[in-house]
C-alpha cells in the first residue's frame, strides 16, 4: 500500500501573500504588514473558535480578520474593495516548487490536500493551479466543524482516508500543525518556506525539514 502524504494547504501548497500585488494597490507601502496581520489573524480566529467551540467556517474567519486589520491598521475599505479582496483570497496562486513536486510524488505516493479551508475553497484553489488531479481526497476541517490543531483534524483525516498514522505522513509549512499531526501519531515534514521561519520550542520536533517540496521525494524513504 501507498504511504499516504497530506498536504497543508495555505502557506504550503498555495501562497497566502498572492493578495500582496492588490494590497500594494489599495494600501500602498502598508501592503506587507497589512497581509501579514491578515493571516495571522486568520489563524488566531480559528484557534480561539475552536477553543470555544463556536465554529464558523475559515473563510468566515479569513473575513473577520480581514475587518479586523483594516480598523488597526487605520485603513478604510470600500465593501466592493473588501469583496474584491476577498475574492482574490480565492484564487491565490501556487508556490513554484508545489508544479514541479506534485507530478513526481503521485508517482510514488497517495496525495491528499488537508486543509481548514471549506471544501469548495480547497477545490477551487487546486483546480485554479491546476493541480487538483495530483490528489486522492482532499479533506477538510470543515466536515466536522473544527480547526487544526484540534486532534480530532488529524483523526477525521486518518478515517477519511482510510489509513493508519504510522502510514501517513502530515506535509506543512506552518509549525502548529506539524506539532499536531506529530502528537496525534502522525509522521511529519515541515516545509520551511521563509529563511527567517522558526520552529516552535515546544520538545516535539518535524521528523525532517525541507525548502523544497522535491526533497520529499528522496527524504521519506
Ligand atoms: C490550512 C491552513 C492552516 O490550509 O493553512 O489548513
Amino acid at each position: 500500500m501507498k504511504v499516504n502524504l497530506a498536504f497543508d494547504v495555505y502557506g504550503t501548497l498555495i501562497d497566502t501573500q498572492g493578495v500582496l500585488e492588490q494590497l500594494k494597490t489599495l494600501v500602498g507601502n502598508k501592503a506587507q504588514l497589512f497581509s501579514d496581520t491578515w493571516r495571522t489573524k486568520q489563524l488566531e480566529y480559528s484557534f480561539r473558535r475552536g477553543l470555544m467551540s463556536r465554529y464558523v467556517p475559515f473563510s468566515i474567519c479569513t473575513q473577520d480578520a480581514l475587518n479586523f486589520t483594516c480598523d488597526l491598521l487605520n485603513i478604510s475599505l470600500t465593501a466592493l474593495q473588501k469583496q474584491q479582496l476577498l475574492k482574490q483570497y480565492g484564487c491565490l496562486p501556487a508556490f513554484d516548487d508545489v508544479a514541479i513536486a506534485l507530478p513526481k510524488l503521485a508517482q510514488k505516493y497517495r496525495l491528499i490536500a488537508f486543509s481548514n479551508g471549506e471544501s469548495d475553497s480547497v477545490q477551487g484553489l487546486l483546480e485554479q493551479a491546476e493541480i487538483a488531479d495530483y490528489f486522492h481526497a482532499a479533506v477538510s476541517a470543515d466536515e466536522i466543524k473544527t480547526f487544526k490543531p484540534d486532534p480530532q483534524i488529524y483523526q477525521h483525516l486518518l478515517n477519511r482516508i482510510d489509513a493508519t498514522a504510522q502510514d501517513t505522513w502530515l506535509i506543512s509549512s506552518n509549525p502548529f500543525d506539524v506539532i499536531g499531526a506529530k502528537s496525534n501519531g502522525l509522521h511529519a515534514a515541515w516545509l520551511k518556506r521563509s529563511a527567517t521561519a522558526v520552529f516552535d520550542p515546544w520538545g516535539v520536533e518535524p521528523d525532517i525539514e525541507i525548502s523544497q517540496l522535491d526533497e520529499l521525494l528522496h527524504s521519506l524513504d
